[in-house]
């Protein structure tokens, strides 16, 4: 089957054979097809979608274009927990170990930035010595220890996605709810969990802009796990401004730590604890909403969810120093504020500007393979609601050097807002459950 051939039934809007969808995942991993077929079907599928059942064929194909992780031989329940992306989204780093003080075990595999969103591994990364390519011997070893891990992808899991996925972050093809779910479900199903909780972001800083393409996304990824044997369910969360005050790698890992000690900013709080209930119920540790809630914060008031950060940091070569020390982490050579220039009430925060913005500093990556720079980043001092006086800080720059700033300040300059109406629409939007019912809170 030629990929020119492929290419151009789905352009013509037909529906692809699983045939033609295996081959397309064969020759991406074995190279047979080059990167501007793939990018091009992968245009052409952004463009015309897929069924759902070419949608559970690729992620099936993808599944296939590795192995599934086996972790039977960790004792205790397995929850995976994945997000959509967002801007200032930390929540698997405080999650997973919160979760693990309660007695679940997390092991996630995450990903890297990809457009203007940040990526687990490269905010863990800024810990000095932290390793994210453990293999499968030793991901279990972290587990067995910590009880949770948050590596990459091994190479045996879902190979095909990592190709696919590096290429979409450099092709505008991410925003597609059969390759997210695809991508997400190929990885969740290969890492082993035995259920999922997904937080589907939603809003200017999200893939999925409304409530309703985050939703159809969201009751897409639960009827996949569902119908592969994986009880999953899906929040649906606000993106619409960036999630905590910081965005950038190491600047978001000093969040978690606050975060950690109890001394996290109140919408990150509101969605851990959102994800997190929903773990502890699906892994039957927790009856009800408000005991999960309380398992929750007794792990931060005890400090049990920080030694279990502790414990993961230490057992994947991470510097704990920076743990009691934050300081230790990288941090930039230039730090800019940009200050209010009226009196007013602050009534927004733009998201997805201060994550392009993030990304002009160095946070994330302009093109395929880009280094990032894990001191880079934003930190919003501003919160919407709150009054401020001309020339008050809104916004903290850091990076690398002047041009960098200007460049982020050029495009940050509009994301606060002073002045109009606040947006009071609630940060948890819907809850999807295991059998693809919909709730609102
Ligand atoms: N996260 C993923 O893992 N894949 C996507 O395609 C988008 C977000």
């Amino acid at each position: 089957m030629r990929a020119v051939d492929i290419i151009r039934a789905k352009r013509d809007g037909e529906v692809l054979t699983v045939a033609a969808i295996d081959a397309m995942v064969r020759g991406v991993l074995d190279g047979s097809w080059a990167d501007y077929q793939t990018s091009a079907l992968l245009m052409a599928i952004v463009l015309r979608g897929m069924t759902p059942d070419e949608t559970a064929a690729l992620t099936d194909a993808m599944v296939r274009s590795g192995r599934r992780v086996d972790l039977s031989a960790l004792p205790g329940t397995k929850v995976g927990k994945h997000s959509t992306g967002g801007v200032g989204d930390k929540v698997s780093i405080v999650l997973a170990p919160l979760v693990a003080a309660c007695g679940v075990v997390m092991p996630k595999m995450s990903g890297r930035g990809l457009g203007h969103t940040g990526g687990t591994l490269d905010k863990l990364e800024s810990i000095p010595g932290f390793r994210v390519d453990l293999d499968e011997a030793r991901f279990l070893e972290v587990l067995r220890t910590a009880g949770c891990a948050l590596i990459g992808q091994t190479a045996d899991v879902a190979p095909a996605d990592k190709v696919l996925y590096a290429l979409r972050d450099v092709t505008a093809t991410v925003e597609s709810i059969p390759l997210i779910s695809a991508s997400i479900m190929s990885k969740k199903l290969a890492e082993g969990s035995q259920a999922l909780v997904l937080d589907v972001k939603c809003g200017r800083g999200a893939f999925m802009k409304t409530r309703s393409d985050a939703l159809a996304l969201a009751q897409s990824l639960v009827a996949i796990g569902g119908a592969r044997g994986v009880p999953t369910e899906a929040v649906v969360t606000g993106m619409d401004r960036p999630l905590g005050r910081a965005v950038g790698n190491a600047l978001e890992i000093r969040e978690c730590l606050e975060t950690l000690a109890g001394q996290g900013p109140a919408d990150l709080v509101e969605v851990v604890e959102t994800i997190g209930g929903r773990v502890l119920r699906l892994a039957g540790v927790a009856t009800s909403a408000d005991d999960a809630r309380r398992q929750l914060r007794n792990a931060i008031r005890t400090g049990a969810g920080r030694d279990r950060f502790r414990a993961m940091v230490a057992a994947q070569g991470g510097a704990v120093a920076v743990i009691d020390d934050p300081a230790r982490l990288p941090a930039s050579a230039v730090v800019e504020t940009l200050s209010a220039a009226a009196d007013g009430t602050v009534s927004d925060i733009d998201a997805a500007l201060v994550g392009q913005a993030a990304v002009l500093l160095g946070a994330g990556r302009e093109k395929k393979g880009d280094p990032v720079d894990h001191a880079a980043g934003i930190v919003v001092r501003a919160t919407v609601g709150s009054t401020v006086r001309r020339g008050d800080p809104l916004l903290d720059l850091h990076g690398p050097d002047a041009a960098r700033i200007a460049a982020a300040r050029a495009v940050v300059a509009a994301a606060v807002v002073i002045g109009g109406v606040v947006d009071a629409t609630p940060l948890i939007r819907a809850h999807v459950d295991a059998s693809g019912g919909v709730s609102t809170p």
